[in-house]
């Protein structure tokens, strides 16, 4: 009897510690949304045309931006298609794909998270057009960033063709395997959770597509890398381990875009593989990315990246995050109450937005970087970016009225 219950407390006490709390901070601030469903549109297009000035047709991106936000712009005006089923932006998306690709060869610069972006963006723009030119940028980009992944054999031999120097199999006794490295210079040795993320993403989406198995273990090989090696105790992801000797970036290094393209990820692997693990700990990684005090006050509203002097790399981040959790919320129908924290947390940042952080200024409502506020009194591309896809995925994921 005593050896019973002490093994159902242990039972009890392992659920308690997976379980996560998806229930809706009572401290937010305005989890409800206000805004009918052509209220919500129009506020969208509005900032994704307010970036349309500022493209720039010798370098195939924006003025002021940097190149992977540029693929971000292109995703967001994806993306904004694919849920109002409308084709308003994809001439522009098309062209300027297209446009890069021929200018960056494999969108690839100094960065595999670069290229991965613009790749990601190329699949966002295949599911909203159906252009499969497009898809096959996707791949192709695919097919290079993967010579960067580290392979079972490349950590059981120490070493991978595209890098220099000898690299450790295991770090902390577990396999190296499945990471990807951030740049593709041939001396760098930082492996990181952004490149992994993405990695994991532009995998499982190319998998779910085609049902080739080369997709989905790579993406299994990326998220137990995350999983096994790059993840904190309160369940956020940490960022670089350099592959030469295991040396990590700070633990205080935490960004939003982090975790979210994990969750992205881990969204697209649960229903390609139907394996429960990844969609446990894509619960879990929800539950810790939108309750944590790194990025958020008690009111929920996002601080991370609040730059309103110049554009910088971080100031792009918490939308990823944004858009990750669309997708998540998109794939959790099985779920309401994941659902509801994290149509809650989509609808405060919209709410920040429009309150605190933004200014009317025909044609275009300006917006800040800080979604705390206080309110701009200027245009700036980097806060217009910043918002577009909190006011994307709102379209979608509040009742269709
Ligand atoms: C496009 O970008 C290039 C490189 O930054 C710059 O020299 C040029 O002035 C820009 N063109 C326009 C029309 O803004
Ligand atoms: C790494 O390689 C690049 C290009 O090949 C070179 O410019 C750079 O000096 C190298 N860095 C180190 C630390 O060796
Ligand atoms: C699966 O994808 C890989 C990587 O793009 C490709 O090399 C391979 O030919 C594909 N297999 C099939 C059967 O299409
Ligand atoms: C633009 O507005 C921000 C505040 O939103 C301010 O920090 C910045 O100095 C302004 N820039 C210019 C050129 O006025």
């Amino acid at each position: 009897m005593t050896v019973i219950t002490g093994l159902l407390f242990l039972v009890a006490a392992a659920g308690s510690v997976l379980g996560q709390d998806l229930s809706v901070p009572s401290t937010w601030r305005e989890p409800e949304n206000k805004y009918n469903l052509a209220q919500r549109i129009a506020t969208s297009q509005n900032a994704l045309d307010s970036l349309l000035p500022e493209l720039n047709e010798t370098i195939g991106y924006f003025n002021v931006l940097g190149y992977w936000q540029g693929g971000n712009v292109f995703s967001a005006m994806a993306n904004e298609d694919y849920v109002t089923h409308l084709p308003l932006y994809q001439d522009v998306v098309t062209t300027y794909l297209n446009k890069a690709f021929a200018l960056y060869a494999d969108y690839s610069t100094q960065y595999n998270d670069d290229a991965l972006w613009w790749a990601t963006a190329c699949y966002y723009a295949y599911r909203a057009y159906g252009d499969t030119n497009l898809l096959s940028h996707a791949v192709q980009t695919w097919e290079n960033v993967k010579t960067f992944q580290i392979s079972p054999q490349d950590a059981a031999s120490d070493s991978i063709p595209t890098k220099s120097f000898p690299i450790m199999g295991t770090c902390d006794g577990k396999t190296m395997a499945g990471g990807v490295f951030w740049r593709p210079v041939a001396n760098d040795t930082a492996v990181n959770s952004v490149t992994t993320g993405l990695f994991l993403t532009l995998s499982a989406y190319l998998a779910e597509l085609t049902g080739n198995c080369t997709y989905t273990d790579s993406a299994i090989a990326a998220a137990t890398w995350m999983q096994t090696l790059n993840m904190n105790s309160d369940g956020i992801a940490l960022d670089t381990i350099n592959a030469n000797d295991c040396s990590r970036s700070p633990a205080t290094e935490l960004f939003t875009y982090n975790s979210g393209k994990l969750i992205e990820g881990l969204s697209v692997l649960s229903d390609v593989t139907g394996d429960e693990s990844w969609r446990d700990f894509m619960t879990n990684t929800v539950a810790a990315a939108v309750k944590t005090n790194v990025w958020q006050g008690a009111n929920g509203v996002i601080t991370e990246g609040g730059d309103t002097e110049a554009d910088s790399d971080v100031v792009g981040f918490k939308d990823i995050l944004i858009r990750a959790l669309h997708e998540a919320w998109r794939r959790s129908a099985e779920n309401p109450e994941m659902q509801n924290l994290i149509k809650s947390y989509t609808n405060v940042q919209y709410n920040a937005l429009l309150e605190l952080a933004s200014t009317e200024n025909l044609p275009w409502r300006w917006y800040s970087s800080e979604w705390a506020g206080p309110q701009p009194t200027n245009f700036t591309a980097w806060g217009q970016l910043a918002a577009l896809d909190v006011l994307v995925s709102v379209v979608d994921i509040n009742p269709t009225v």
